[in-house]
This record gives C-alpha cells, structure tokens and sequence, in this order.
C-alpha cells in the first residue's frame, strides 16, 4: 500500500533533500521533497500534510515568505525553517510573529532533527483535535444557546398564558360568588335547609377557586419580578403578635397551643408588612393545619451571620422526611394523604420562598418523620439598594 505523504521538504539543494528522503525511508509516512515552491504549494493543497519544512535561503523565496504563504493556506500544518547560523535573526522573528514552530539549524544531528520531528507530528495531531473539540463545544453551545431562546419563550407565554387566564376567571367567578351570597341571604326569598346546605357547599368552593386564582396571580407577578416590594424599616414584632393573635381562634378549636416566645422588641429591618403577613399566614397556618396534638411556636432563632435575623415556627405535626422536604418549596407540592384531608392547593411556600427571597432572605424546613417541623427564614437586617421589584 503507497504511504501517506505527510511531510514536505523544499530546498534548493537535491543532496539536502535526498537526505531526508533517507531518514524517513522507515517511516509509515511519505515525505515529498521538491526544489520547487510552486509545485510544495500544489501538494499541500492536495495532501493531508501534517509539517512543512523549508530550506530559509532559495533563488527564488525565501522560507519565511514561503511558510507564510502555507499559514495561510492551512494554519494548522505545522512550520519549521532549516536554517545556517547567519539565518538565525530571521527564524527568530518568523517564530516571535507565529509563521514558525521552530528550526533546524544546518548541519543537524539525525537523532535531534528525527525527535523534533516526532514532536512537530504530535504537536500537529493535538491542533487538529483541539479544533475539532473547540469546533464542537461551539456547536454545542448554539445548540444549547437555541434551546435556552425556546425554553425562555415558552416560559414567557406560558406566565402570559397563566395571568390571562387567572384575570378572565376572576369576573365570572366574582359574578356566580355575589349572586350565591344573595341567595344565601334570603333577598330573593326563603330557601329550605338542602338549599342553604347545597349553596354553602357552592360557596365554599368558590372561595377556593378565588383563593387559588390570586395565589396564582400572586406567584406569577412574584416570580416575573412585576411584584413591586413596599418596604419599611420596621419592628416584626407585632406582625407577627397580630397574625398569632388570629391564628390563635383557629388552634384553639382544634385543641392546640400557639404562643409565640420573641422578645418585646426586634431589630428594626426592612420589610413589605402585607407580603410578610402572607409568609406568617401561610406558615403559622400550615402548622395548625398539619398538627394534630400539642402546638406552635414561633421565635427568634440564633444565626451566625449578624446581617440577618431570624425566625422559626416550630410545631409538632407529622414531620416531614428529607426528600419531601426538598420539594416543598415548589409549586403546587403536597404531601401524603393528610393533605388531601385539610385542603389547600400547594402554592403557600412556594409563594412564602419567592417573597422571601425578593427581601433577600432564605427559607428552609428542619424536619424528622414524627418529630414535627420547624420551618425557619432568615431577613437582612439593612436594606438591599434596587433589589425590590418595580411595578409595571
Ligand atoms: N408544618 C407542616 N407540617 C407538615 N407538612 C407540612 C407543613 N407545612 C407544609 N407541609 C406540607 O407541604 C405542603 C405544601 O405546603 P403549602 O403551604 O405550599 O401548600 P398547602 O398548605 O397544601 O396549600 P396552600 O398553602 O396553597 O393553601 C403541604 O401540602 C404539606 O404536605
Ligand atoms: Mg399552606
């Protein structure tokens, strides 16, 4: 089988050409030798060739100029000038501007000029798969950069989607909820016990529904950054006596404590009371939801970092295990069967995570199976500059 041609040698010598002829013999590879640029140039455009080597003084070129012109030919082809010491100024600029690997300085010692040879031809090898492994990182990252484009597309209509549809169901359902309370208000005339029953059923589910639709509002503008966050330096303290003190009615009727254990007065932070309220709400009411026996507590909780503060609701309802735990936080997650028995659609933490994080805190859950959950968030003491959301 003809051996690949893989190297080409010009000079204008024919005995410095046979002699490369000889130190290849051996090898897998061909090397063609020519006195010729002209017809170097023809190989290399036809050949697969991995290094070319060039005499630096030739009646008609001189090797820089040549193994310019094969840089721009195939720049991954690597370059090497055969110079005589009086050369040795022009080999160093032709390397300094890149036209160059390196040189070979005449005479030359077979065993170097063989090894440096080598080294050319590996050197070749790890360009080209370089390339190709650059070439193919940048067609991944279109890819990939195509894909981001589509996915962030369809993010956007579906939230426009989501907000559409949430605002077109508020109007008929505020319609169907006045005309059930008229009639529950006997206005319109008498009703008999199954009537008030079956309409009580009818209202309390459109509650439900208008709750779920204003969570989802809530949740999209939040998450869309439209929320614009009212912030106030203010006391948490009694925020949170004020929603404990309404919580407290509904932990009483199922049997349970609610205290809350913060001193009389919290630092000063920053805060949007009305999103606050909702997180308190929601925790404080997932708590009673979820317990069963004993109670709630709510307090300020040790944190290293003296930037924040933060607070806890502890209870000692079913516990929550690890992987459940990671889930919580997002859209409409709940667990086990207890959930289908209290109601609620889910949406709570992921609301209490999103208004959480727009404050520039973090939200988590510290939990065991059957030993109650404590759900903690932490608060920066001092306000974040431009952080807050602006409204559209
Ligand atoms: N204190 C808790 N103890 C045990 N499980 C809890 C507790 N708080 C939340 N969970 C679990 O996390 C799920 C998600 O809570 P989340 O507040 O998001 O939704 P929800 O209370 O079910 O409905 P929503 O708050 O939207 O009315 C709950 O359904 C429940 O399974
Ligand atoms: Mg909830």
């Amino acid at each position: 089988m003809d051996k690949q041609i893989a190297i080409i040698a010009l000079d204008d010598e024919p005995n410095i050409l046979s002699a490369f002829q000889r130190l290849f013999f051996n090898e897998s590879f061909q090397i063609f030798t020519t006195t010729d640029y002209k017809q170097a140039l023809e190989v290399l455009d036809k050949e697969n060739i991995k290094i070319v080597l060039s005499d630096q003084r030739m009646p008609d070129i001189d090797g820089v100029d040549f193994l310019k012109m094969v840089k721009e030919r195939k720049p991954d082809v690597v370059r090497m000038l055969i110079t005589g010491h009086t050369d040795i100024k022009a080999a160093e600029d032709a390397i300094n501007v890149g036209q160059v690997y390196s040189f070979i300085n005449k005479p030359w010692n077979t065993d170097e000029l063989k090894a440096t040879i080598s080294r050319a031809l590996k050197h070749y090898d790890l360009v080209v798969e370089n390339r190709k492994l650059f070439e193919a990182t940048i067609a991944k990252n279109e890819d990939l950069e195509i894909l981001n484009r589509k996915l962030k597309n369809m993010y956007e209509v579906q939230k426009e989607f989501t907000s559409t549809v949430s605002h077109e169901l508020r109007t008929p359902l505020a319609s169907i909820k006045s005309t059930v309370d008229l009639v529950l208000s006997k206005t319109a005339g008498e009703l008999n016990e199954d009537q008030v029953k079956f309409l009580s059923k009818a209202k309390n589910n459109v509650d439900r529904l208008g709750r779920l639709i204003n969570d989802i509002l809530d949740l999209t503008k939040l998450e869309s950054g439209k929320t614009k966050l009212n912030i106030e330096f203010n006391d948490l303290q009694p925020l949170i006596a004020e929603v404990v003190d309404i919580q407290k009615i509904l932990a009483q009727e199922k049997g349970l404590f609610l205290d809350h254990q913060l001193p009389e007065k919290l630092v000063k932070i920053p805060f949007d009371a009305d999103k606050m309220h909702q997180v308190f709400n929601n925790l404080i009411g997932n708590a009673i939801k979820f317990t069963k026996e004993g109670g709630i507590t709510v307090f300020c909780g040790d944190y290293t970092d003296s930037n924040y503060i933060k607070i806890c609701i502890k209870d000692t309802g079913p516990g929550i295990s690890p992987d459940d735990q990671d889930k919580l936080f997002h859209k409409f997650q709940q667990l086990g069967e207890s959930t289908s028995q209290v109601g609620g659609t889910g949406l709570g933490l992921a609301i209490c995570k999103e208004i959480i994080e727009r404050h520039g805190g973090k939200i988590w859950v510290e939990s065991k199976v059957g030993q109650g959950s404590t759900f903690c968030f932490i608060l920066p003491v001092t306000e974040r500059r431009g952080a807050y959301g602006k409204e559209e």
